[in-house]
């Protein structure tokens, strides 16, 4: 099995949720030892930027047009991301809430994964998404200084629910440390140490 880790903050050691992500990652191999781990830091990956080329080699297809020279070659970069991130069994995605959604390169690293033929087609009767890539296990660890889950301004869960599944993958859990800023490093340390324990957990049943 092959789990790869998209990391999505910064901050390095710094980071709450690639701590959580790490007690997540030492529980699951002590369990899992002969699995492959892969990490894939979007603020350090080289990936495509999604502009120009990228926008119109997406939609060539559906126009029944022909891809330039410079959107054909733009493409097999879109497309090579989305082989290495087909090639996982298990996701793991440790994620910051930045202002109210997620941060840019996550955006950047989904616009290159999210594409029409690729990895999702359109039911016309349905009017909706139908998700082309098998479906798999995803933990998410998404922490927040201050929005709690399921308040009206959070776009980070719903929205990363919402764009796994409309490439196809629906079984996506989620551990959701939402009140990471205190007035003590005691206290934020007692306030990781709860959820370092329920990312252990997780990591049994994954
Ligand atoms: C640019 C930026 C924007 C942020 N926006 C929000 C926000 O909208 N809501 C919130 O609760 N916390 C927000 N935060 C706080 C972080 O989500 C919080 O500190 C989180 O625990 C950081 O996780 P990390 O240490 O893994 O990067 C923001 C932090 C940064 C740097």
């Amino acid at each position: 099995m092959i789990l790869l880790h998209i990391e999505a903050s910064p901050k390095g050691d710094h980071s709450y949720s690639s701590r959580l992500a790490r007690a997540f990652l030492e529980a699951y191999k002590a369990k899992n030892p002969d699995d492959e781990i892969r990490t894939l830091n979007v603020f350090e990956h080289d990936m495509p930027a999604f502009g120009k080329a990228e926008a119109f080699a997406k939609f060539a297809p559906i126009m029944g047009e022909a891809r330039t020279a410079e959107q054909e070659s733009a493409w097999e970069k879109v497309k090579q991301e989305i082989s290495y991130f087909d090639g996982a069994d298990k996701i793991l995605l440790s994620c910051p809430m930045w202002n109210y959604s997620i941060p840019w390169p996550l955006k950047q690293y989904i616009d290159c994964l999210v594409q029409p033929l690729e990895t999702f087609g359109y039911d016309f009767e349905k009017m909706d998404h139908v998700g082309l890539l098998r479906n798999r296990p995803v933990q998410m660890i998404l922490t927040r200084s201050s929005t709690m889950p399921g308040d009206y301004n959070d776009f980070q869960l719903p929205y990363l629910k919402y764009i796994f599944g409309a490439i196809g993958i629906r079984d996506v859990r989620a551990i959701v440390p939402w009140a990471t800023t205190k007035a003590s490093r005691e206290e934020v340390e007692a306030y990781l140490s709860g959820f370092e324990t329920e990312a252990r957990q997780a990591a049994e049943n994954f």
